[in-house]
């Protein structure tokens, strides 16, 4: 991951500002010597903290505070003023903080103090083994935040994968594109584990669940006990039925090692055909257009994401691959996959030398399944994560849970839902009994062009956009019955925060 290069702009904050120049509930981005500084107000305190976003590098000053915390206009990472953690993923780290002077009516930043992390959770409840089976988004997020809170009990951490938890985003992003260095993709350093008393076991598969007895059945036989079991098995992508999947130059992308065979064989490919124009395909799309490979994307659909964004930003999306040189088969589909081509029921032939499916992803439900737990179209979790299970709670893209929003139960697939259900896990496992209340949000990246999208609409019978989306400026809302279901947006990213804001209510 990234942290941009600080940049001192603004005023010297160590030299003092006028303290009304702050308006309540506002912030000041400067500078303490060669240190980006925050300077933020509310009501009469006054809050320094590093300026800087420890997920990507966003500028945190051009973001929003809501209450007590600083949102990250890019992700929307969400840290206390107070103590700089990193409350709500996707920032994992916490910022670091100055103290601050005020006198004479000034305020003045002096020295940057390590950041105090206050316990959220008084281990009411004291579980000695908590057994994550998922090293993703939410396994990794739960494993943290359990050790954040200070858990001393055991955490064992189960993933089938041969590599630790990785920022899987990147994986169809910048890495994919050649622009991300291998120390971006580890969501930590593999020392952390060992630092944290945390048992990773990678390449280790779980077989069966015996909820009964309270252990878990590795594939080999070896079983583990718990108090209380995470699941956050993810979603495996889904393999197209077709004569030809299983050809060498044919992938899909879900881990680190499939997106590094991707990269291999991109380097000696000079035209690739995408399968499915959603957002991981077109992300493919994209970051093989950055290697110089001609790149073809076939998909059933008329217009690319119409069914997620609406007509509007499906066109643009579609307009923005064009001229990157994308050329689309829309409304048509592959029917073989040969050595060098790629057959289409239109009755045409794509020559290609690298083929990626990205067609969709399913829920891997397999092992809560069998154990007998509630499913329904995901496992079936309450407000506060748990499933039907004693002692047994579920997150990311597994989990269907009562969205406060809409009354509906949603499933969804995203990295921030993902990390921040792992978060809350984690939590009510030591007995914190906290709603998972966040409203969904999640980026996609095309090019130079971020999509940011907050809420969650299945349908909707209107979109209100303000401003133009050929120009990059727009703000898109979802609505059905007048209600806002959700919002997407392509550089409005305060505007997109305060949307969250209001949906948080
Ligand atoms: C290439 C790519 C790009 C993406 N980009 C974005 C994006 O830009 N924005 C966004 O919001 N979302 C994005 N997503 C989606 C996002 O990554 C997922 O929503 C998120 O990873 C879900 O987290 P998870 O913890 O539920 O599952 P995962 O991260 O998939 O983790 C599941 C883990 O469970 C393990 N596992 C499963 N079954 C077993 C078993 N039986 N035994 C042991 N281990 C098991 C797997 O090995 C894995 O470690 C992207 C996904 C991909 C693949
Ligand atoms: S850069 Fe701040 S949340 Fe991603």
């Amino acid at each position: 991951m990234s942290d941009a290069a600080p940049e001192t702009t603004g005023p010297d904050l160590g030299a003092g500002v006028v303290m009304d120049t702050i308006a309540d509930g506002s912030m000041l981005a400067g500078h303490v010597g060669e240190q980006a500084v925050l300077l933020a107000r509310r009501g009469s305190e006054f809050f320094a903290l590093d300026a800087t976003c420890t997920h990507y590098g966003g500028p945190l000053a051009e973001g929003l505070i809501v209450g007590e915390t600083v949102r990250c206009p890019w992700h929307h990472a969400c840290f206390s003023l107070r103590t700089g953690e990193a409350l709500h993923a996707p920032a994992l780290s916490a910022l670091g903080c100055w103290s601050v002077e005020a006198r004479d009516g000034k305020v003045f930043v002096r020295n940057r103090v390590p950041a105090a992390l206050a316990v959220r959770v008084r281990a009411r409840e004291s579980p000695r083994s908590v057994v994550i089976i998922g090293g993703g988004a939410a396994g990794f997020a739960a494993a943290e935040m359990l050790r954040r809170q200070r858990f001393e009990g055991d955490i064992h951490m189960l993933s089938d994968d041969d590599a630790p938890p990785v920022d899987r985003p990147n994986l169809s992003k910048d890495y994919l594109a050649g622009n991300a260095p291998e120390e971006w993709i580890p969501l930590r350093p593999e020392a952390f584990y060992a630092e944290q008393n945390i048992d990773l076991r990678l390449k280790t598969s779980v077989a069966a669940l015996d909820v009964a007895a309270r252990e878990v059945v590795l594939s080999d036989g070896t079983r583990l006990k718990y108090d209380r079991l995470l699941l956050a098995t993810g979603a495996e992508p889904v393999r197209l039925p077709l004569p030809g999947m299983d050809l060498p130059h044919v992938h899909t992308l879900r881990t680190l090692a499939d997106c590094r065979a991707i990269i291999a064989r991109a380097a000696t490919a000079k035209r690739a055909v995408v399968l499915g124009a959603s957002f991981i395909g077109l992300e493919v799309a994209a970051s093989l257009r950055a290697r110089g490979i001609e790149v073809h994307v076939v998909a059933p659909e008329k217009r690319p994401m119409e069914r997620i964004l609406g007509r509007e930003l499906g066109d643009f999306i579609r307009d923005l691959h064009e001229q990157h040189g994308v050329v689309f088969h829309l409304d048509d589909t592959a029917t073989a996959l040969e050595a060098t081509r790629v057959k289409l029921k239109s009755g045409g032939t794509i020559e290609a030398e690298l083929v990626v499916a990205g067609v969709g992803v399913r829920p891997r439900l397999a092992l809560a399944q069998a154990a007998g737990i509630a499913i329904d179209r995901g496992v079936t979790v309450d407000e506060y994560l748990q499933t039907s299970a004693p002692g047994v709670f579920a997150a990311g893209d597994i989990a269907r849970w009562p969205d406060p929003l809409s009354g509906a139960s949603i499933r969804v697939e995203h990295w921030v839902v993902a990390e921040r259900q792992g978060q809350t896990a984690a939590l009510n496992m030591l007995g914190a009994r906290e709603r998972f209340r966040a409203v969904p949000f999640f980026w996609s990246q095309h090019y130079d062009v971020p999509i940011n999208y907050v809420g969650h609409a299945e349908s909707w019978d209107e979109i209100a956009i303000d401003g133009d989306v050929a120009s990059r400026d727009c703000m898109l809302r979802y609505k059905r019955g007048g209600k806002l279901l959700a919002a997407a947006s392509i550089y409005r990213d305060r505007e997109n925060l305060e949307v969250e804001a209001a949906m948080e209510g």
